[in-house]
């Protein structure tokens, strides 16, 4: 495994993050998967430490992978909901994030604005983690890399297929890295919903660095020869009034049987970050039949969630 000092990071989206540092990541998550594996007394890294996890959307997966990784290595993590704490309406942000700055080892934030989580690593002093916000879903994607490692081996030169909303913080944080690692990463999308300019501007000259392609495509037949295939829901958090109109949009783009079958590879297997909407953006016999990965990528956000603590908190 490579060696990269990340002691003092914050993860606000994996643009900051070169392409060996993200490697050593991923490196030490399926380290830190085997010791879970391999059983025994948990280590007490995370000892004396403490983490501020604050939420202002729902959350399993992520509060989950946070409180128990953190917490059965000895750290002491605090879940604050906005109806805990005066995040921005008594009290302005910035003084907010100097408070927590000096309580708080670590500070991780779920909410809207990804200005929201930069401010909170400008003023609290601490590394921040990003636990989704409306533009990126760093700590999401790592573990999806992971997931596909597992069943393909290295990730580079693989082939990943999107199919559904071309816009939300998972697509944009797939493209992110997977520009960085390589990996061929094809969105497929109605024309309404391609991804923003801004980050496609800013994956183009990563992937020329790295090799990786990177197109948008109106046409399911492009998930030809794809290692994965994924898939999120149509509508995310906070844009619930968009119902109507995305399932009209993305109908045709649902990942069911025929679908799959168009890759015309037989070993293809399918992911989704979860929470699912069986009957709208996947068929259920797609995620729960045996192409489906969905639940060792759950099981995965611990682990890489664990390693991106471990790294920034000096604690390997
Ligand atoms: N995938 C994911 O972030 O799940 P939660 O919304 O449950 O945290
Ligand atoms: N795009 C989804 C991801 C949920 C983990 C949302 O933002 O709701």
């Amino acid at each position: 495994m490579n060696s990269c000092d990340l002691k003092g990071r914050s993860l606000l989206s994996w643009l900051d993050y070169t392409p060996q540092e993200i490697r050593f990541l991923l490196d030490l998550s399926k380290q830190v998967k085997e010791e879970a594996k391999a059983g025994g007394d948990p280590k007490r890294r995370f000892t004396g430490k403490t983490l501020a996890l604050l939420f202002e959307k729902r959350s399993t997966r992520t509060r989950c992978a946070f409180e128990t990784a953190f917490g059965e290595e000895g750290g002491h993590p605090v879940f604050l909901s906005m109806d805990d704490i005066q995040l921005g309406a008594k009290e302005s942000l910035e003084d907010t994030a100097r408070v927590l700055g000096r309580m708080f080892t670590a500070i991780q934030f779920r909410g809207f604005k990804q200005s929201t989580v930069e401010t909170l690593a400008a003023y609290s002093g601490v590394p921040v983690y990003n636990g989704l916000t409306d533009s990126f879903h760093p700590t999401q994607v790592l573990a999806d890399i992971m997931t596909l490692e597992e069943y393909f081996g290295p990730s580079a030169g693989k082939k990943l297929c999107f199919v559904g909303d071309g816009r939300n913080n998972v697509v944009r944080s797939l493209m992110v890295i997977c520009s960085k690692l390589g990996v061929h990463f094809t969105i497929v999308t109605p024309a309404e919903l391609k991804p923003e300019w801004d980050v496609v501007e800013k994956c183009a000259p990563l992937s020329a660095e790295s090799g990786a392609a990177l197109r948008v495509t109106e046409d399911t037949a492009e998930v030809e020869w794809a290692n994965a295939v994924y898939t999120d829901v149509w509508t995310s958090m906070g844009e619930e009034d968009k119902k109507a109109e995305r399932a009209a949009l993305l109908r045709p783009y649902q990942v069911n049987p025929a679908l799959m079958a168009k890759t015309r590879r037989g070993d293809t297997i399918f992911l989704h970050c979860l929470p699912a909407v069986k009957g709208e953006e996947v068929s259920a016999d797609v995620i729960d039949g045996p192409s489906s990965r969905a639940w060792d990528q759950a099981e995965n956000r611990k682990h890489t969630i664990k390693a991106i603590m471990l790294a920034t908190l000096g604690c390997i």
